[in-house]
């Protein structure tokens, strides 16, 4: 049994756990304001949002209900667009869509609305450019954006008051929220943990943003399990300087960490270059690696950082450098069975530097063309550790070992960098697709290379090329 509260309602069903939230919602619970447009992620017309209990509170987030899978549901509180309806009186969001004229045809409307709602309930400081973030994963064919934006813009002044402590609160006290929502914190802890059944056949999903666009009708009908059901290990910690990400975490969790954000200032920035919000709110660190796209962002994020990966497999743990877990087109070094628990990467020195660059058609809510992350540790004017890795250049994410090699113990000029891009070039085989010609993949690695010396060096940089 799968077990949650679906807006003011608990709900216990028998339905497959394979099954999208977004065919629940509509096909079993009747519920049709939450619409059905791309199924892939990408529109943002199903967004919902899921409440999670923590720390005595509920904390709620975005996600795109057509890849979220059932079983993920369990012990939370599914909230839709009929959910947040106010006896006799629109919400401040739909309200502020309302008063700017930011709906015509209405079909995105419900996701623009769940999306906002999302942004109105979360604990972060309300400014404009947060509620537009929010919005990113949702598109609208008939607006233009700037009525939208219009409406961005009063809800987050409208949001300025708000009790970041306890948004949801604030907003029921408000009369923003229906009452309800004060009740749900007491109903989410009278349901049990979930019992996962004892299949080893059964498919392992965790957020399901690859799994349910690759193939959706086999999840629907294999019996799956999921790595984000209690059982598998989520967060970050960092002891020692050692940084342990459990491979159930988030990538909104990795933006959220402020540990993470004190030793990698712009991670929020790169991370923002990861899909969308909703998506970010499911996507998972061990989906990305073992969904093995040679273009992943965070393969090749942690592959730079040197991070090593945990895995069990029938009670014996082992440990390996995640770029060796790649093997070929998606390839991987992992039996069937074996599940990621953590990614570890030790803490680069306070002399150290990391960048993330990504080029793609556009710059949000897209794929990368090419990637590439770069570590770059000097001492007295050389090289003193460094790491290159590039997606979109091999059938994996890689470690470009013969140039990072090349560049240790080097000082940096023209020579040693022109070298070094001849040596990356070597030890790539970019192919000709839809994200690019073999060739602009190969002048795309290079300007992403040079991109990370000139964030490296700063005014510096011009004295080396
Ligand atoms: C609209 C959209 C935009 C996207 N944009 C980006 C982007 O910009 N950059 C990017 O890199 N990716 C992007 N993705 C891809 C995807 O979101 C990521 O790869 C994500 O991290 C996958 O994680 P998941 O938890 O959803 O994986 P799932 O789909 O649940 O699983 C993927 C695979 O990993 C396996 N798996 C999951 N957890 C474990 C574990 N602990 N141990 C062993 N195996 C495991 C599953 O069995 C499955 O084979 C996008 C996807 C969508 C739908
Ligand atoms: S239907 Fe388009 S994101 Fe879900
Ligand atoms: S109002 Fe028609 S798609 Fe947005």
């Amino acid at each position: 049994m799968i077990s949650f509260i679906l807006n003011e309602k608990p709900v216990n069903t028998d339905c497959n756990p394979g099954m999208s939230l977004l065919d629940y919602i509509r096909y079993e619970a009747k519920l049709p304001g939450t619409k059905i447009g791309c199924r892939e992620g990408d529109c943002g017309a199903c967004t919902v949002l899921i409440g999670e209990l923590a720390n005595g509170k509920v904390d709620y987030r975005s996600v795109a209900s057509c890849l979220y899978p059932l079983i993920n549901a369990h012990g939370k509180h599914v909230v839709t667009i009929e959910g947040i309806n106010l006896n006799n009186t629109l919400s401040p969001v739909q309200q502020a869509m309302a008063d700017h004229w930011a709906t015509q045809c209405g079909f995105c409307t419900p996701g623009f609305v769940m999306s906002f709602t999302g942004f109105c309930m979360n604990h972060e400081a309300p400014t404009l450019q947060r509620a537009i973030e929010a919005i990113a994963g949702n598109i609208c064919r008939c607006t233009g954006y700037k009525s939208i934006e219009r409406a961005a813009n009063d809800i987050a002044l409208l949001m300025k008051e708000k009790d970041i402590s306890d948004p949801v609160g604030w907003l029921v006290n408000k009369g923003y929220l229906p009452q309800y929502f004060s009740d749900i914190p007491q109903k989410l802890k009278l349901i049990d943990a979930y019992v996962p059944a004892n299949e080893t056949d059964a498919q392992l999903i965790a957020g399901g943003t690859d799994l349910m666009v690759q193939k959706p009708d086999y999840i629907y009908e294999k019996r799956v399990k999921s790595t984000l059901n209690g059982q598998q290990p989520q967060g970050i910690a960092i002891v020692d300087k050692t940084c342990t990400i459990g491979g159930a975490t988030k990538v909104s969790d990795l933006i959220s960490s402020a540990e993470l954000s004190l030793h990698f200032p712009q991670l929020k920035d790169y991370l923002m270059l990861v899909s969308s919000e909703p998506i970010r709110n499911m996507a998972t660190v061990a989906g990305n690696i073992v969904n093995a796209s040679p273009i992943g962002d965070l393969s090749v994020m942690l592959i730079a950082l040197n991070a090593k990966v945990l895995t069990i497999a029938n009670g014996i743990t082992r440990e390996q450098p995640l770029h060796e877990i790649f093997l070929g087109y998606k390839q991987l070094n992992l039996i069937p069975g074996e599940i990621i628990q953590h990614i570890t990467f030790e803490i680069p020195k306070n002399s150290s530097q990391f960048s993330f660059e990504k080029v793609s058609k556009r710059k949000y809510l897209d794929i990368a063309s090419v990637n590439s992350a770069m570590l770059l540790e000097m001492k007295n004017g050389k090289v003193e550790n460094c790491r290159i890795s590039a997606g979109g250049v091999a059938p994996i994410p890689s470690y470009l070992h013969k140039a990072s090699n090349y560049m240790q113990g080097k000082e940096l000029n023209a020579e040693i960098v022109n070298r070094t891009v001849e040596i990356m070039q070597d030890e790539i085989s970019p192919i000709s697709d839809i994200r690019g010609t073999a060739e602009y993949k190969r002048l795309l690695l290079r300007q992403l290379f040079i991109a990370h010396l000139q964030k490296f060096l700063g005014k510096r940089f011009e004295q080396v090329l």
